[in-house]
């Protein structure tokens, strides 16, 4: 699906961006996807494993390409939509995992969801606080279903869409796809609030109110 560039400037960005330390402590900055991303998702692509590039593209994927990289960065926080995390304990402050939703078609209330956490960050949940981030991002701009492909053994995967009531349908033999009908804008809200507030994240209500209303 095409992209466009951004509607938004660098004060979206950083009205966006907030500190949170992971249940073990990890601090990590929350943010979405900006277009000079493009060297950091690069990095962080290279430190995801064999196993965990193909459970997030279901193909074996070596290398991500310089249009794979502005479709991935140069986006429009509408029909498609990223949140990034960052490592504060690490220097330079790399990018360690990505939340994205892309609609299946332009204003369509039915997006496609991926989550990637890098090997070294995975388990530490993450993948789960990045993916209600999308969730409120998703129903701020309107979009009431999430529609994706996984794999039938991506157990973490499946835990995440299960928690957030999510069904499952076989796709082929190896592959499952997950419909997950989105919450409420105040179910949304709560969910957001309740998970930045136990990754003691800083300004949480403040942040949950701003993710799901786009209002200062
Ligand atoms: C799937 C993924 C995003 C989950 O991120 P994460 O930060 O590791 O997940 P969390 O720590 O938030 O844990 C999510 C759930 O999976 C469970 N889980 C975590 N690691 C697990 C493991 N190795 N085996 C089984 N379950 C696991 C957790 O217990 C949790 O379930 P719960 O909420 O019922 O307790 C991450 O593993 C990943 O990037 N995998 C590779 C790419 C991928 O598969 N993307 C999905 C494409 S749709």
């Amino acid at each position: 699906m095409a992209s466009h560039q951004p509607a938004v400037d660098d004060e979206f960005i950083v009205a966006h961006t907030r500190d949170c330390s992971l249940r073990d402590g990890t601090r990590i900055r929350l943010r979405p996807v900006a277009a000079d991303d493009k060297e950091r998702l690069q990095a962080g692509f290279e430190r995801l494993s064999p196993d965990s590039r193909y459970r997030r593209f279901l193909a074996p994927t070596g290398v991500l390409t310089e249009r794979m990289l502005r479709y991935f960065t140069e986006i429009d926080y509408d029909d498609h939509f990223a949140w990034a995390a960052l490592s504060l304990d690490e220097p330079g402050e790399p990018g360690i995992a990505v939340a994205r939703y892309v609609r299946d078609r332009p204003g369509s209330d039915v997006a496609e969801p991926a989550v990637a956490v890098i090997d070294d960050y995975q388990g530490r949940g993450l993948g789960s606080l990045l993916l209600r981030l999308l969730t409120a991002s998703a129903v701020a701009n309107g979009v009431k279903r999430f529609r994706a492909t996984l794999m039938r053994d991506n157990r973490p995967m499946y835990n995440l869409f299960a928690e957030a009531g999510g069904t499952f349908v076989t796709e082929t033999a190896g592959l499952l796809r997950a419909e997950v009908e989105l919450p409420t804008c105040e179910l949304a809200r709560a969910e957001l609030l309740d998970s930045l507030l136990r990754h003691s994240c800083d300004g949480a209500a403040d942040a949950a109110r701003r993710v799901l209303t786009g209002v200062d």
